[in-house]
């Protein structure tokens, strides 16, 4: 059934899939297997995927800066990480001021998931024009927080252009006005923690900010661990006690869970645990420096070309780039061009973009990719072909 599937374990996707080599795999897999049965809506029965949950938000929490009253969760991926910074803002602002017609701020580039999340949990979706720089504009975000503002959001880096937000500049708006701000790590919450170790100066951009109520940062991302693992962590236990829900109010007795999920695998959190020790700091030391060179390389590939623009320097492993004359060239022909060489790249817009996700798999890939876009721009240029967007997500 795969045979038509990209080829991301050759290195060939830059989105949806990462890649720490056959050992880490290998890794991942059998945790997996071995613990797929398992299941943690209840840790009573399964107190080895407490002890999991508990050891993996440790490991993530020396990355996010947390402090001895940090507290976090195991979730499912940086969507349900995401759908729980959300309802813990609107439940303890709903607690605390009675807040019944809840908004969140939040700047254009933020993640969809934050969309998602307004209209599961009814809270308005205030979106804020980002900067020429693609980074948010927190005045402009400060003039959209009012009193029913219950959650203030930054990224670091947001998705669609990889830049990283003004961290203490939003965060700041949330301590003025007393209610949460979330940080979208969920792509740079291990990169930016061993570039920052690497030499790389990186602004201010965890829990050690003041105002930062929460982080999220995706271990299936540059964590490399399966599918299906991700952490939020928050400033105080206190602040992390507004995700859970209980109920009694049924024929079954109490039921509790941290989030989403109901019945929750446990192959992804055992996952996760046996990539994190596997892997340790000089693994991730490793896959970071191979990640980030694979990307300053590209981006200078892009640089250097005639057909493409860079939309920004890339802050960490995210590259975004469009055509120098969109009127000349069409960017998603040329992802289908590229598609058909065997490459998976996303397709964005606004403005018409490609966007790479490069990722330690890419460290030796960058020359062969180059040499597949150059002749992709030709054949599309030759062909005059046009292309379409494509989607992000998809719903079938
Ligand atoms: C910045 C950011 N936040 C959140 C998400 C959502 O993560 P997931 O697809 O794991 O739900 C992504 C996914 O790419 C992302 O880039």
């Amino acid at each position: 059934m795969r045979t038509r599937d990209v080829r991301w374990r050759e290195g060939r996707a830059f989105s949806l899939a990462y890649n720490a080599g056959p050992d880490a795999l290998a890794v991942a897999e059998e945790a997996y297997r071995r613990f797929s049965g398992e299941n943690a809506l209840s840790t009573d029965a399964f107190p080895s995927l407490k002890q999991i949950q508990t050891e993996v938000v440790a490991m993530a929490g020396v990355w996010l800066g947390a402090t001895p009253s940090s507290a976090g969760f195991m979730t499912s991926g940086g969507t349900e990480s995401i759908l729980m910074a959300v309802k813990a803002a609107r439940d303890r602002l709903l607690a605390e001021r009675q807040i019944r017609q809840p908004n969140m701020v939040l700047p254009t580039s933020a993640h969809a998931a934050f969309a998602k999340a307004g209209a599961y949990f009814g809270v308005e979706v205030r979106r804020v024009a980002v900067g020429p720089d693609w980074r948010a504009d927190v005045s402009a975000m400060r003039n959209c927080v009012d009193e029913n503002t219950v959650l203030i959001v930054g990224s670091a880096p947001q998705y669609p252009q990889g830049v990283v937000d003004d961290i203490v500049g939003i965060a700041k708006i949330a301590s003025d006005s007393q209610i949460n701000c979330h940080v979208d790590a969920c792509m740079g919450g291990v990169t930016l923690a061993y570039l920052e170790r690497l030499g790389e100066k990186i602004a201010p951009w965890n829990l050690q900010v003041p105002g930062v109520s929460s982080i999220s940062v995706d271990l299936h991302k540059f964590g490399y661990t399966s599918k299906g693992a991700s952490v939020i962590m928050y400033a105080s236990k206190h602040l992390r006690s507004y995700q859970g829900f209980v109920t009694s109010d049924w024929l079954g007795g109490i039921y509790g869970s941290s989030g989403v999920l109901g019945t929750k695998s446990g192959g992804s959190m055992a996952s996760a645990w046996a990539v994190m020790h596997f892997l340790g700091d000089d693994g991730y030391l490793r896959l970071t420096r191979q990640a980030r060179e694979a990307t300053l390389q590209l981006a200078s590939v892009i640089r250097s070309s005639s057909d493409f623009v860079l939309r920004a320097e890339p802050e960490s492993t995210l590259l975004c780039f469009g055509a120098k004359d969109p009127q000349a060239l069409n960017v998603f022909a040329v992802a289908d061009e590229l598609s058909k060489c065997g490459w998976y790249v996303d397709r964005q817009t606004p403005p018409d973009s490609l966007h790479c996700t490069v990722n330690a798999i890419h460290h030796d890939k960058i020359d062969w990719f180059a040499r597949d876009l150059h002749n992709s721009v030709a054949t599309v240029l030759n062909q005059r072909s046009t292309g379409n967007v494509g989607a992000y997500g998809t719903i079938e």
